[in-house]
């Protein structure tokens, strides 16, 4: 049995609902803050607000067992011995870097509520942050009289593999202060609290502040590298005929390269990679490093080309216009398995299809609800048949597992006419172009090789 640590989480988004149910799940205390009245509420009945595979099991049970207990009111962490700052960092309206404003209104929680008297409060950050903020987080703790060790400790997590990236995560990162002894007490405070991580052997890596800072944001970067570089391919495969997802098997064999995060298609997006890869870029021009960066601004770039690229492949298809043609939209989120439709590649193609004058006829498993609030302008419905029928264009935009098993003869029984572009590479060339489709994927052809 572990030894129970009284835990706070200061945020209840994806990040901190996920980490306070895991951290419940292992046998501690949590006490999750949010300022958001509806969020608590949903989730203190047990009902995530988001689509997350597994975690309603976890949450559930975290309720049931008595330790985990969701909140608005600050004063509630007052008991806590560990808190973790897992507040939002957004893009900030009308530039690259990162909207702070709610790690401010965790800070400003602390030092209202989190209590030192006895023995130093330990800090974990978990919010992905422009470096430096750890420090800046201490210092002001300290000026405002809490005796807080702060620790970042970077949260790797991705959507739809949330609660196994947090109780089984690849590796852990604590950024430690420079001071010896208070490193010890956050490093101790955290293997406490992760223990079932570390028991298991978990790589486990003490590194000072900016490290883990920048681990963060420097393997989301590599991510989104692959990506683009595997994209920029893709525009070499369609000048040339050559085939992207072969090209991107053959060179994944060489296990320096890996066959992982290559998968061409209409680029990434979603609440972190875009935002983070910008963000990075905007902390190092303060810096005055940025020119260790201007590659990551043409990963953006070459990324945002995908959207230009599906939305001139669709006209081109249809001889040039779109207007008053009724396009099928078969996925909307950023990617399968969510509901989260932030900076997604496919509701941003769906809405410029629309503006070029298309009638967009779209469909999603999960981001119909969240499409309707940001674009309500775009027609929904709720299954690809429907979508599909009269069409005569369809474009597969996020590789949810049912359109991927799609029949392309009993596809084909339904469009007006059956052109298809298979915006993540994601379909069977050539059962597709077999069953009479004008298929076209990104940087692949139908070919005999
Ligand atoms: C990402 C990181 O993977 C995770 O470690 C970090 O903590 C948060 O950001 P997530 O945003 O959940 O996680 O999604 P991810 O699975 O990384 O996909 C990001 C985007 O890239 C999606 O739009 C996906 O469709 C796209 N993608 C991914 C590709 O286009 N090609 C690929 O080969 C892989």
């Amino acid at each position: 049995m572990l030894p129970i640590v009284k835990i706070s989480v200061i945020g209840c988004g994806y990040l901190g609902a996920v980490h306070a149910a895991c951290m419940a799940d292992f046998g501690h205390e949590v006490i999750a803050l949010d300022i958001d009245a509806a969020k608590v509420e949903r989730l203190g009945q047990g009902i995530p607000p988001f689509h997350e595979p597994g975690f309603e099991d976890v949450l559930k049970r975290a309720l049931a067992s008595g330790r985990l207990r969701f909140t608005t009111d600050p004063s509630a962490i007052g008991e806590a011995e560990l808190h973790f700052i897992a507040v939002g960092t957004p893009q900030r309206g009308g530039s690259y870097a990162a909207d702070l404003s709610q790690v401010d209104t965790a800070v400003a929680f602390l030092l209202d509520h989190a209590r030192s008297d006895e023995q130093p409060v330990v800090v974990a950050g978990k919010s992905t942050v422009p470096v430096g903020t750890a420090q800046s987080i201490a210092d002001r703790l300290a000026e405002g009289g809490l005796d807080a060790v702060v620790v970042w400790n970077p949260e790797f997590l991705r959507e739809g593999y949330a609660v196994a990236d947090t109780t089984r995560p690849d590796r852990v990162v604590y950024g430690l202060p420079e001071d010896a002894e208070r490193g010890e007490i956050g490093r101790a405070a955290l293997d406490e609290v992760y223990r079932p991580i570390i028991d298991s052997g978990t790589p486990r890596l003490l590194v000072n502040y900016p490290t883990a800072e920048l681990v963060k944001v420097a393997a989301n970067s590599f991510l989104a590298t692959k990506i683009s570089f595997i994209n920029s391919m893709a525009e070499l495969c369609d000048a040339t005929g050559a085939d992207v997802t072969r090209l991107a098997e053959a060179i994944g064999h060489d296990d320096r390269i890996g066959p992982k995060f290559l998968q061409a298609g209409i680029g990434f997006g979603g609440g972190c990679l875009p935002k983070d890869i910008r963000a990075f870029m905007a902390r190092a021009g303060e810096l005055g490093v940025d020119q260790s960066l201007t590659f990551l601004r043409e990963v953006d770039s070459i990324n945002m080309r995908r959207r230009d690229h599906a939305v001139e492949l669709a006209a081109q298809m249809c001889g040039g216009r779109l207007v008053g043609l009724k396009v099928a939209v078969l996925g909307l989120t950023f990617k399968p398995d969510s509901d989260d439709v932030r900076d997604s590649p496919a509701l941003d193609i769906a809405g410029r299809l629309w503006g070029r004058g298309a009638n967009v006829v779209a469909t999603d498993p999960a981001g119909a609800d969240a499409v309707r609030r940001v674009r309500p302008d775009l027609q929904i419905v709720d299954t690809a048949d429907e979508a599909l029928q009269g069409a005569d264009l369809v474009m597969l935009l996020t590789a949810w597992r049912d359109y991927v098993a799609l029949d392309p003869a009993h596809a084909k029984s339904l469009v007006a006419v059956p052109r298809i572009i298979d915006g993540r590479n994601a379909l069977d060339p050539t059962a597709w172009s077999q069953a009479g489709w004008d298929y076209r994927g990104m940087g692949r052809t139908a070919s005999t090789w």
